[in-house]
């Protein structure tokens, strides 16, 4: 059951719920006017969803995991890959005074990694309407003090640190930060900048690794993404290809 505790301007907690991305979808459904910036908390999500039908699992009260409300019109929805670097960007930023940034990765579209290990995902649903993005959920899950994964491949602040942090402060700071940045961004929007500092945290750009392309394995290299947000890969072959997220695995 969604029980709503508290509501404090555009900040809603819910005690629990299945998804805060559905409950946000649902919401404005209801209400077309709502605020840009809303943003629906909770500390026990049962139903999490992520990319690529996905689940996200969270433990309850340890995690973050919340759903903002962006109106993004001054993104074309072609180009809406930049909305997936701004984001990934801005919880960069936030992650790395908690942590050592070397060691902090966006990896493509937009994972969290640390140390070689996932700690946050990012699910963007946008909704477009007279070739606009009219609305946009951005739902962020980040691992904070959750200590044992069923997953070998995730981590959090805690096990990287080997302590606790405060949750709610984290929390606050994060969502802080993506009001202030989105809204600097309408008035001083530069894309360049953006693709420059996505790539400069790209997890495992211009190294040798192994992929697979439709069950076959092959080694290649990240040169970066194209200007839709395409993954461009150059293979042992010599030769560039660029993927979309479902053509290729990383390993
Ligand atoms: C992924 O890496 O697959 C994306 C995970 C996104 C999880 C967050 S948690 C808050 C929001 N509500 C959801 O159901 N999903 C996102």
């Amino acid at each position: 059951m969604n029980t709503k505790i508290s509501t404090i301007s555009n900040l809603i907690y819910l005690n629990e719920c299945e998804s805060t991305n559905t409950f946000l979808y649902q919401k404005l459904n209801e209400d077309k006017e709502l605020q840009e910036f809303i943003t629906i908390i909770t500390d026990r999500q049962n139903l999490g969803r992520g990319q690529k039908n996905n689940k996200w699992e969270s433990k309850p009260f340890k995690n973050i995991t919340f759903s903002m409300l962006l109106k993004p019109y001054f993104i074309e929805p072609k180009f809406a890959f930049y909305l997936n670097m701004i984001i990934s960007n801005i919880i960069y930023d936030c992650l790395s005074k908690y942590l050592i940034p070397l060691n902090l990765k966006i990896k493509w579209p937009n994972d969290i990694y640390y140390n070689d290990k996932k700690m946050g995902g990012i699910l963007i649903e946008n909704i477009i309407s007279d070739n606009k993005i009219k609305y946009s959920i951005i739902g962020i899950g980040i691992n904070v003090n959750q200590i044992k994964f069923l997953n070998k491949k995730a981590t959090s602040i805690a096990i990287e640190l080997m302590e606790e942090i405060n949750l709610q402060n984290i929390r606050t700071e994060l969502i802080n930060l993506l009001i202030l940045d989105f809204e600097n961004l309408k008035r001083n929007f530069d894309d360049n900048i953006i693709k420059g500092k996505y790539l400069n945290n790209l997890y495992r750009k211009s190294e040798n690794h192994y992929f697979i392309e439709k069950d076959i394995k092959f080694e290649g290299k990240i040169l970066g993404i194209n200007e839709y947000g395409k993954l461009v890969i150059l293979n042992s072959n010599g030769i560039t290809k660029t993927y979309f997220s479902k053509e290729i695995q990383f390993i």
